[in-house]
């Protein structure tokens, strides 16, 4: 069994508004009081970050806040981008970089995706670095290649003391928002798959260490099934992490899928 602490992010994406993101984070925090066997997450939309903020410091809650994403130069002439300094002055501890609505709606590259990396690790934050095939892809057989290209493109330059506060995402993008997730072997197949690729790139221990989270329709009932195969360690939520009793229940079955 592995050692590593599970971790479930609620990725809010462009939803709630500034009454249903205090109510949502209210529910949460109330549903979950205090948890430690989960690394818990809560990702708003950046106008919210400050008032979710103050709502869990105010009920004490260890539930961490993240942002979505992030721009990767420090400050200037670029409208509209939100810099890592600006998030942390915010209170944010962990960034989503390369997620796929960011690569495939809006068309962020490897490239991109990686000044991200460097931008959130060099702030001293925490990044969970999103990757995964589309159903294209998937159908043309180049699940592998796909997932080890944005991996190894998206951890490019990032050291070894660095990496121990990545965490990487496997998203299919097929599964995102569609109902349809992984079935948890085919989850498990990618993960053991990444986490070679990082022993690969870094060490067996650091491989051994980093938590590779299942992001895609997950749900309250399908969520232990996936979370119990032992190279996936927890979870990003999207649609159910906007209900707070199906965002609860996910967060329980991580924090039971290990001893
Ligand atoms: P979903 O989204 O849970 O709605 O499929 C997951 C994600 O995009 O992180």
């Amino acid at each position: 069994m592995s050692h590593r602490k599970p971790l479930v992010g609620g990725n809010w994406k462009m939803n709630t508004d500034r009454t249903t993101s205090a109510d949502l984070t209210r529910g949460v925090v109330d549903a979950l009081k205090v948890q430690t066997d989960a690394e818990v997450v809560v990702f708003p939309p950046f106008p919210y970050l400050l008032s979710v903020r103050a709502i869990l410091r105010d009920r004490g809650s260890n539930i961490r806040l993240g942002a979505q994403d992030v721009y990767h130069k420090p400050d200037g002439a670029f409208t509209g981008e939100v810099s890592v300094s600006m998030l942390k002055d915010c209170g944010v501890q962990v960034v989503l970089a390369g997620h796929s609505e960011r690569r495939h709606v809006i068309g962020e590259t490897d490239e991109q995706v990686n000044a991200k990396v460097h931008a959130v690790l060099d702030a001293g934050l925490d990044c969970v670095l999103c990757v995964g095939e589309t159903l294209e892809q998937r159908e043309a057989g180049h699940t592998d290649p796909v997932n080890q290209r944005q991996v190894r493109a998206g951890l490019a330059e990032v050291t070894g003391d660095m990496i121990e506060r990545v965490t990487i995402a496997y998203e299919p993008v097929w599964a995102i928002g569609t109902g349809k997730n992984a079935n948890p072997s085919d989850a498990q197949d990618v993960h053991a798959k990444i986490r070679k690729l990082v022993a690969h790139l870094f060490n067996q221990d650091i491989a051994e260490r980093m938590r590779i989270i299942y992001g895609g329709s997950l749900k309250p009932d399908n969520a232990a099934g996936i979370f119990n195969e032992p190279d996936v360690d927890g979870g990003l939520v999207g649609g159910a992490s906007l209900k707070v009793e199906d965002f609860a229940g996910i967060v329980r079955a991580a924090a039971a899928s290990r001893p």
